[in-house]
């Protein structure tokens, strides 16, 4: 058997605590300390989970991957410094708080050829796997991503909530847009002044497909929606329950003389392909990229493409 990866995780917040339990259950890993300059939050996590605390990023020769779940404000300078020590990066959405930077971040592993993964966690949604297993050709995508709101994120939705599912949408139909419309809301008065509430984005792939994506933070509830249709189905995906539901058309026709509608479809309710959290099925795919056992390459070039659509769904409106 081989020995486990031993992981630094940098960040105890709110998903840093996810990270830490994920990591600590892996059987293929060691949480071997947990980074973050705030003692009281970073030695609890730290003490529950079994791992050494450190208010700053040591020396990181006993380390074989980190993990950053820190604030994306010190993400840049936190993945630089790991990727220059040669050390595997898994590193939360946004990579960097700037296209540049994010640029710059997957270049450098690249030249390294070191494993980089971004947490772009909703790829591994179990409900997403099943339906990336049954489609076949996508030629209409639209996405609903919208939220209460939630002070405590400062940047726009764009990066927030629009980059899961513009990530999907080229996931699913297996290249970049070639065309990138949008439109931005500032609506909400807590809100930082060029932090978007709302984003209304329409994609345009080069066979023709098409992808409308909606991000919100002024919804009353949390809705997490998938449309995908073919020629001859729509797979309809419901994140946050996590299930998918396959709808073909059969026939229609006329009732009551005309004032009532009929019609016939079959509905299928597939099985899902894993139950298992994706978190946890994102960090296994990052330990068989450390372990050299999937690409790295294939995986990096899946990082840049929603970041560069975000960027351009930013930079080509103006405000309301
Ligand atoms: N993948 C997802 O679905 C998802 C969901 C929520 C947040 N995120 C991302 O996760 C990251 C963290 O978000 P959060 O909601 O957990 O934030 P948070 O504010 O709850 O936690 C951030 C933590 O980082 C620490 N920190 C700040 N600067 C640091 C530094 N230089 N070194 C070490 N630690 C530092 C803070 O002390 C804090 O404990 C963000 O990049 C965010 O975009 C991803």
């Amino acid at each position: 058997m081989t020995a486990p990866v031993r992981v630094a995780l940098i960040g105890a917040g709110t998903m840093g605590s996810h990270h830490a339990r994920v990591i600590a259950q892996s059987p293929r890993a060691e949480l071997a300390l947990l980074v973050d300059p705030r003692q009281a939050v970073g030695t609890e996590v730290a003490e529950r989970f079994g791992a050494e605390w450190a208010p700053e990023l040591p020396d990181l020769a006993e380390i074989d991957a980190v993990v950053v779940a820190a604030a994306t404000e010190a993400h840049y300078e936190l993945a630089v410094r790991v990727l220059n020590d040669d050390t595997a990066l898994l590193i939360e959405k946004p990579v960097a708080d700037s296209l540049a930077k994010t640029r710059e971040i997957v270049a450098l592993a690249e030249t390294r050829d070191l494993p980089l993964v971004c947490g772009l966690l909703e790829r591994y949604n179990p409900a997403v796997m099943t339906a990336r297993a049954l489609i076949e050709h996508p030629l209409h995508i639209t996405a609903a991503r919208h939220s209460p709101y939630a002070p405590r994120i400062r940047t726009g939705v764009a990066w927030d909530l629009l980059v899961h599912d513009v990530d999907l949408a080229i996931n699913l139909i297996g290249s970049a847009p070639t065309s990138v419309e949008s439109r931005l809301g500032y609506f909400h008065p807590d809100s930082a002044e060029s932090a978007e509430d709302v984003a209304e984005t329409l994609l345009g792939f080069g066979d023709g497909a098409i992808a409308q994506v909606s991000a919100s933070r002024i919804g009353q509830r949390k809705i997490r929606q998938l449309s995908i249709n073919e020629a001859e189905r729509l797979i309809e995906v419901d994140l946050l329950r996590r299930d998918v539901t396959v709808y073909h058309h059969v026939s229609e026709n006329l009732v009551d003389e005309g004032r009532g509608y009929r019609q016939q479809t079959v509905i299928e309710i597939p099985e899902l392909v894993t139950s298992q959290e994706p978190l946890t099925t994102q960090f296994s795919h990052f330990l068989d990229l450390v372990e050299g056992t999937s690409d790295a390459a294939a995986e990096r070039a899946t990082i840049l493409p929603p970041h560069e659509v975000i960027d351009a769904a930013i930079a080509k409106t103006g405000r309301g």
